[in-house]
């Protein structure tokens, strides 16, 4: 079990590398005005996206395991988990939603600010921390 849960931490960080880069690399093509410096920024960003999906897989299939396989949170009592399950849930929407913002920006429609991408940016910090609060802490 504690290799499982190893690998989980370890593919959870990974994600969460490209969670809190791909996002940083937005505030930059929102802010870029020049097209050579504009399309280098869209590859880097398509390689991270594709990357961050094949780390997303891991990570939430050894979370499974640990969950359903070894029952770890499972049944009453164990309100955290289910808290943890909704953020996760959010954290999956807001890499789609980082794949949706990727196309626009590839389709040269981005109509958001550098601004809007710096708040944008701070959701997965509040993620990681509510996540990690629950299934070390479980408070409830
Ligand atoms: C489908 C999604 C996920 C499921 C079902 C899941 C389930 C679990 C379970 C059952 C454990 C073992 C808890 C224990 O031993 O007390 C665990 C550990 C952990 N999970 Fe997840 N997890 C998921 C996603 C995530 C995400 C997205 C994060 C980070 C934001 C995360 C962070 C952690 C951490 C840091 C631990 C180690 C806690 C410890 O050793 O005390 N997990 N996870």
């Amino acid at each position: 079990m504690l290799w499982i849960k190893a690998l989980h931490i370890v593919f959870v960080a990974s994600w969460f590398a490209g969670l809190f880069y791909l996002p940083r690399i937005f505030v930059n093509l929102a802010m870029e005005k020049d097209a050579t410096a504009t399309e280098r920024l869209i590859l880097m960003a398509r390689k991270l996206y594709r990357f961050m999906s094949l780390l997303m897989i891991p990570a939430l299939i050894f979370g499974l395991w640990l969950w359903l396989g070894y029952g770890i949170g499972k049944g009453p009592g164990n309100a955290w988990m289910h808290a943890k399950l909704a953020i996760v849930v959010l954290l999956v929407g807001y890499h789609h939603g980082c794949g949706v913002l990727l196309k626009k920006f590839e389709r040269g429609e981005n109509k958001r600010s550098h601004t809007w991408y710096r708040w944008f940016n701070e959701v997965p910090v509040i993620g990681l921390l509510a996540a990690v609060v629950l299934v070390v802490v479980k408070p409830f």
